[in-house]
């Protein structure tokens, strides 16, 4: 039904992109960026550098009817050491895409629960965000410069989990993962509480969204159902993949020394979706099953 849809998806080499371009490649026309090679059959790639003060050549080729603004920088403690590359990337980019598209364009943002601070528990759409840290503050930025330089976008915010397709490059689930398959010891914090949504059950979200035409210039936040610690995802990921989990350890972020300061509470209130849409967003059994599914493929 879309399948004239064109699709540009920025960061596709990364964890989200990726995801949405596997999942969505026979559904719309899809364009993907990023600085890195094409990955292994990804079609209809540019290696673009979102660094470029010029967009025009990224636009003539991809003419986008909607934008899936995935690409950023997502290392916390990089970030934290390189404060004007962060809001380059994470925040400027944003402005660039919105001076370049045309009127009908949508940008969907891709944002995070970073914009606010550990204080706030469930934090909803109309709170105030408060970063704790740059790469937080970066995206509030982004956030800011699409809403002031764009008539056509939505911002959602989220807590992804998921694999990387990209050689060598490894998140939290594959760190979990591989420690526990080779028993080497770690520990997952039992006071950092998150929300989580596979990122292929983002993409199902993203794409009615897309589809509906809705959140037009709003802000919206969108992940999982339920509330867990990092401890409790972790083993029940491993549970669920009958994976030892003997060398998984229960620990706490106040005994973690780290440049960048995490929240503690990365939870986020997505009722305001789920009422407006008439969905249910995954919980974290849905969200682990759609986890060890891609694991398995
Ligand atoms: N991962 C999480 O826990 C999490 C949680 C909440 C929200 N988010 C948000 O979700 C989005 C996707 O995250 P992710 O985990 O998929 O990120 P990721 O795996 O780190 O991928 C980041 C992507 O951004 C691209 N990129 C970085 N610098 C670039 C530049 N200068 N020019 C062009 N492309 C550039 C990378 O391309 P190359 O590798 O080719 O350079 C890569 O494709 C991000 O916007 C992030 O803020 C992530």
């Amino acid at each position: 039904m879309n399948a004239t849809k064109r699709i540009l998806i920025t960061g596709a080499s990364g964890m989200l992109g990726s995801t949405l371009y596997k999942q969505w490649q026979s559904k719309y026309q899809i364009y993907c960026t990023g600085t890195s090679k094409a990955l292994p059959n990804m079609k209809n790639y540019m290696q673009f550098n979102l660094r470029a003060s010029n967009f025009k050549e990224l636009f003539d080729w991809a003419q986008p009817d909607v934008i899936v603004h995935c690409a950023a920088l997502t290392n916390g403690n990089f970030c934290q050491e390189n404060p004007e590359e962060a809001f380059l990337i994470n925040g400027l980019s944003s402005y660039k895409l919105a001076q370049s598209a045309s009127k009908n364009c949508r940008i969907i943002y891709i944002s995070t629960d970073a914009v606010f601070s550990a204080d706030l528990h469930m934090a909803k759409e109309n709170d105030i965000p408060n970063p704790d840290n740059i790469y937080g503050k970066s995206k509030e930025l982004g956030e800011f410069l699409l809403i002031q330089n764009s008539q056509n976008y939505t911002i959602v915010r989220t807590t992804i989990v998921g694999f990387n397709e990209k050689e060598g490059k490894a998140g939290f689930v594959e760190w979990i993962i591989h420690s526990a398959k080779n028993k080497i010891p770690i520990q997952l914090f039992d006071d950092v509480l998150f929300n989580p949504i596979s990122c292929s059950l983002l993409g199902n979200e993203l794409s009615t969204i897309i589809d509906s035409g809705g959140f037009k210039n709003e802000i919206v936040h969108l992940s999982g159902s339920e509330v867990v610690s990092k401890f409790e995802f972790g083993t029940r990921l491993l549970s669920e993949l009958n994976i030892q989990n003997e060398t998984v350890a229960k620990g706490s972020i106040l005994q973690f020394n780290q440049r960048a300061k995490r929240s503690t509470d990365q939870s986020l209130d997505c009722s305001y979706f789920q009422t407006a849409t008439k969905r249910n967003l995954p919980n974290l059994e849905e969200c682990i099953r759609s986890l060890s599914k891609e694991y398995y493929e």
